[in-house]
């Protein structure tokens, strides 16, 4: 079973990419459920500092809960099954997951950082889910996921259903300016 895979690889490497996460009628529900409204731009830096700076990432987030909605609910619960067997296989204590989904418009990035630097927050598993049906080669947006020596380890295309796992800590990540709309779900499990 594929969450036998994701246990394994995150025991051994650290990281895995679960392909066909969820469906593509499953990620059509999940876009048209977010609040366009609520769409801001992305804040980083420490909670004293926080500031939008494009130069650093440009792409617009909304967290996510379940009020928004079935398809929503649906992915939170799917989420929770994944840190249960987390906990009950690799006794890691997860106790919460927070989530926002983000939109990076044409030209958009996000440089290269670490989710998690010297280990200092809550922040233990990163995922990120694609929304992205039809991307083509060309369109830009790859995540690209580097080693401890700072050797990149995985270019990923933004596609539909696709999710990426990796312990927050350890693995900086960046994502390429993308040429078109790209859309994905960060997340984060917590202890
Ligand atoms: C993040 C992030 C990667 C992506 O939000 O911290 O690294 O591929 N996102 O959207
Ligand atoms: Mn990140």
């Amino acid at each position: 079973m594929t969450i036998d895979k994701l246990l394994d690889a995150l025991t051994t490497c650290g990281w895995y990419v679960w392909d066909d996460f969820l469906s593509s009628s499953s990620i059509a529900e999940i876009k048209a459920a977010i609040p366009e409204d609520a769409l801001q731009a992305a804040r980083i830096g420490h909670q004293s500092s926080l500031h939008n700076n494009k130069n650093v990432r440009g792409d617009l987030t909304v967290w996510l809960d379940p009020d928004m909605g079935e398809a929503i609910e649906h992915y939170l619960m799917k989420m929770d099954a994944v840190r249960l067997a987390m906990n009950a296989a690799l006794y890691m204590g997860l106790k919460e997951f927070e989530t926002h989904f983000c939109r990076y418009p044409k030209g958009a990035f996000y440089q290269k950082h670490n989710d998690n630097p010297r280990a200092q927050s809550r922040r233990k598993i990163t995922t990120v889910l694609y929304l992205n049906e039809d991307w083509q080669a060309g369109d830009g947006g790859e995540l690209v996921v580097y080693d401890q020596q700072d050797n990149p380890l995985i270019t990923l295309e933004p596609v539909a259903g696709r999710m990426v796992f990796f312990l927050s800590e350890a693995f900086p990540h960046e994502v390429l300016p993308t040429q078109t709309t790209r859309e994905s779900i960060a997340g984060w499990f917590l202890n």
